[in-house]
């Protein structure tokens, strides 16, 4: 049975010309370079677009909404596929932006990889970059944009205002549910990530297809990789227990090569194919599920 949300979705629920355009307002706002000053700018400097996908992001990324997808994704019935037959798949997303200064979700991939490779980081924690945005197939079931990117939050307790754009909160219906407004809402304190639902989107999706065949650390950079009010604002510290905070630190060693480790040299796949097929296979059998 088809939900609603699975529906061909308008044009309006994809407010963004690439996904791309997302990860470029985060690595813009986390931009190391930037002075004090430039930091208050950031909101006037951000792109129409942008805005309006925090917007919808933030009214329609309720609980029920995430314990939905949850649900619909979490058993994993949308068929099997290898590793490389999504890397091509998402590598077919077509968007507005402009190919000859945007990179392909390959490349971005890949530079990833590459850059934790250049650091001499453990093999799994290259894999980890090679796949990290594979989630992004969300796209191709019809979901909205708002469902697939963004940074992260735990919904069924208050939102933090170290989340970005607090404000579009107001238009979220978990507002009406004053169960949802305490500081742990339907968590208890020191709980652990685990049981804690965050916004749904491209992490936690990859996260279930991938968790039984990567290390933990792996699977925390995956899950969390887009957390940006927990791993880099420090906020929910109430929610986390012991092993989330050693656990967070690879995320945070992660973070960087997802950020900064974009080049203008197009890496090319041709000669690092060999090397990524067999690191793929050291970890993963040749279909997974989806
Ligand atoms: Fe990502
Ligand atoms: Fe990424």
């Amino acid at each position: 049975m088809q939900t609603a949300h699975l529906e061909t979705q308008p044009l309006e629920t994809q407010p963004l010309e690439s996904l791309d355009q997302w990860d470029d307002a985060v690595r813009d706002r986390y931009d190391p370079n930037k002075k004090k000053e430039e930091f208050r700018q950031y909101d006037d400097k951000t792109p129409p677009v942008v805005r309006e996908f925090y917007r919808q992001n933030h009214q329609f990324q309720t609980l029920d909404s995430v314990l939905a997808r949850e649900k619909e994704y979490g058993s994993l019935q949308r068929g099997e596929m290898g590793i490389w037959e999504a890397m091509e798949k998402l590598n077919t997303l077509v968007d507005d932006s402009d190919p000859d200064t945007n990179l392909s979700q390959i490349e971005h991939n890949l530079q990833t990889a590459e850059a934790i490779r250049r650091d001499g980081h453990p093999r799994w924690m290259i894999l980890a970059g090679f796949i990290h945005d594979l989630g992004k197939m969300l796209c191709f079931y019809n979901e909205p944009q708002w469902a697939v990117v963004g940074d992260t939050f735990p919904v069924g307790c208050a939102w933090s205002d170290r989340i970005v754009y607090p404000e579009f909160f107001a238009a979220n219906p978990d507002r009406l549910r004053p169960e949802l407004q305490t500081e742990n809402g339907i968590y208890e304190a020191g709980c652990g990530l685990r049981n804690v639902h965050l916004s749904w989107g491209h992490d936690e999706y990859l996260y279930r297809v991938t968790k039984e065949y990567l290390p933990e650390e792996a699977q925390y950079m995956i899950r969390y990789h887009s957390c940006y009010p927990i791993h880099r604002e420090g906020a929910y510290q109430h929610l986390l227990d012991d092993h989330d905070r050693e656990m967070l630190e690879w995320v945070r060693k992660f973070n960087p090569y997802d950020l900064y480790s974009k080049s203008d040299s197009r890496p090319s796949m041709d000669e690092l194919r060999s090397y990524y097929e067999e690191l793929v296979s050291e970890f993963f059998p040749a279909k997974i599920r989806w």
